[in-house]
């Protein structure tokens, strides 16, 4: 019996009846992935700011005013589209004037949220605007709707953008930026259903129409996209409440915040659990569930939109996303330092696909957080740095900015934990301006490879390029003494034949294919 098995499950492998078919469409319906789906998000929390990407340029690590220049260069290598800044709950305790003007003039504050340490203000408006244009990228501004006035926001956005002659544009001329900077994205408060300011949807709502009328730089025909603060999670009410009770013309886009647990439990970022690279197999499989949940829930509010807003005049963007696991032992409470595996690999993996196969409403996303908090792309220490797993996925899948999203269809095999399973393979693919298709696909599966085809029969392919990103334990990730044990690997097992491209993806692996045209 065992023998006849083993025979039937050979057959099955070699006649390829096990293996999963992908089939690519290019949709009737032109969609672009946004470019700004793959943003990034800078808190004053911890060591993302200070002692991250800042170290003040009378430090001995080599700064450009101030700012790590292995930060800039790596964050450059990214090719990162936006940077969220101040915060965060940072943001609605945060008075932007209290930074700007001779650096040791500054008041200075207590960060309250986030381990009561005291800020020089050191680090402000034009610091965080210039990093910008070095790095070529777009500032989103969160803006303070907490402790912070109507005035002052409106003299914010006056001295960010105003280039004519007004009492804000005159201050930042005295402060040596004549002309102003190019910022398009401000956030309107954040989480204010929590840290923000406990609000109920209704007055968010409310406050939301007070402070979003006066954001306006109409005489500079200089748009502003204003993004309200959104849901946590599955809190559909809040995106209802607002959608019905602010008018369009107020509205560019409604945030989402989502965080993926180790535990499962959805809100965990609340309440976080677990370590960052001691973790088993269910606690594994766990954050795996937790990582897929954000389909669903982004699905259910982009369906709250579509109702609302039928001629889809408003986006979504999810712009706090990642791993959160609990404190790391021996770094300092509340500042979230969690180190990056292969597992945070397959978080970033299969979010950043989920938010590509919904890039019709998904318009923008902040991964959290950049550097030395949660699930960061860089960690440093002292002058040491380190890029995670989870950065060379963001720079595998930058070939999805602004390309065409294309339609995968596949049946996933399962991956089964004791009586659970989910989907083991998660894809998505777009087509660049010159006509190259890349397919991102992720296996979550811990233990098995899967055999895949993809059928391209209606392509014509010149050459086949394949990277992967894996590693042979899950929780294997770079240290400071060893820091290229994770990076992409060029791939080379695979069969072309007859327009079928076949291959095995390796257990808990990310693969980026370009099929070039
Ligand atoms: O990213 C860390 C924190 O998570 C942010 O400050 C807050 O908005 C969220 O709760």
């Amino acid at each position: 019996m065992k023998i006849y098995l083993f025979v039937i499950v050979c057959f099955c492998y070699q006649l390829s009846v096990c293996q999963t078919n992908f089939n690519l469409q290019i949709p009737e319906n032109k969609t672009l992935i946004s470019k700004h789906i793959y943003g990034h998000f800078a808190e004053h929390l911890g060591r993302c700011v200070y002692d991250g990407i800042y170290v003040g340029q009378k430090s001995e690590i080599p700064n450009l005013n101030g700012i790590r220049i292995d930060i800039i260069k790596a964050l450059k290598e990214l090719k990162i589209p936006n940077l969220r800044w101040p915060g965060g709950c940072f943001a609605d305790y945060y008075h932007w004037k209290d930074g700007i003007g001779p650096k040791d003039e500054r008041p200075s504050m207590v960060n309250i949220w986030w381990g009561g340490e005291t800020e020089d203000n050191s680090f402000g408006t034009h610091d965080f605007l210039n990093l910008c244009e070095e790095l070529e990228t777009e500032p989103f501004i969160s803006a303070n709707i907490g402790t912070g006035t109507v005035k002052e926001l409106m003299e914010w956005i006056q001295y960010t953008k105003h280039d004519g002659i007004s009492p804000m544009s005159k201050l930042r001329r005295e402060n040596g930026r004549e002309s102003p900077w190019n910022v398009t994205f401000w956030g309107v408060g954040n989480e204010t259903w929590g840290c923000g300011g406990m609000m109920t949807p209704e007055f968010y709502a409310n406050k939301y129409r007070l402070y979003s009328s006066f954001m306006t730089n109409r005489q500079n025909n200089n748009k502003i996209y204003r993004v309200a603060s959104g849901a946590y999670g599955e809190n559909y009410n809040w995106t209802e409440v607002l959608l019905k009770n602010i008018p369009k013309k107020l509205i560019e886009a409604i945030s989402l915040h989502y965080y993926t647990s180790a535990s499962g439990v959805i809100g965990a970022g609340r309440n976080p659990s677990g370590s960052a690279t001691n973790f088993g197999a269910e606690e594994y499989f766990n954050t795996m569930k937790s990582a897929l949940k954000i389909e669903e829930i982004v699905k259910n509010h982009i369906s709250i939109m579509d109702k609302y807003d039928k001629d889809q005049r408003i986006d979504l963007v999810v712009d706090e996303w990642g791993s959160w696991y609990g404190e790391q032992p021996g770094t300092k409470p509340r500042f979230l330092f969690q180190q990056n595996t292969i597992r945070d690999a397959m978080i970033a993996g299969v979010t950043l696909n989920i938010f590509n196969n919904n890039a019709r409403r998904i318009k923008m996303a902040n991964l959290a957080q950049t550097v030395n908090v949660l699930q960061a792309v860089i960690l440093t220490e002292e002058e040491k740095i380190i890029l995670t797993p989870t950065y060379h996925v963001m720079k595998l899948f930058s070939v999805h900015h602004d390309a065409e999203l294309i339609n995968l269809k596949f049946e996933s095999p399962l991956y089964e934990f004791q009586s659970e399973s989910l989907k083991a393979l998660n894809a998505s693919a777009s087509m660049d301006n010159s006509g190259n298709i890349h397919v991102s696909i992720v296996n979550l599966d811990d233990r098995e490879s899967h055999p895949v085809s993809f059928k391209l029969p209606n392509f014509e392919i010149k050459k086949i390029e394949m990277d992967i990103l894996t590693s042979k334990n899950l929780n294997d990730h770079n240290t400071f003494k060893k820091n290229d044990l994770i990076k992409p690997k060029s791939f080379e097992d695979y069969v072309f034949v007859e327009s079928n491209l076949d291959f095995k993806i390796p257990p808990h692996s990310v693969m980026v294919i370009k099929l070039v045209n």
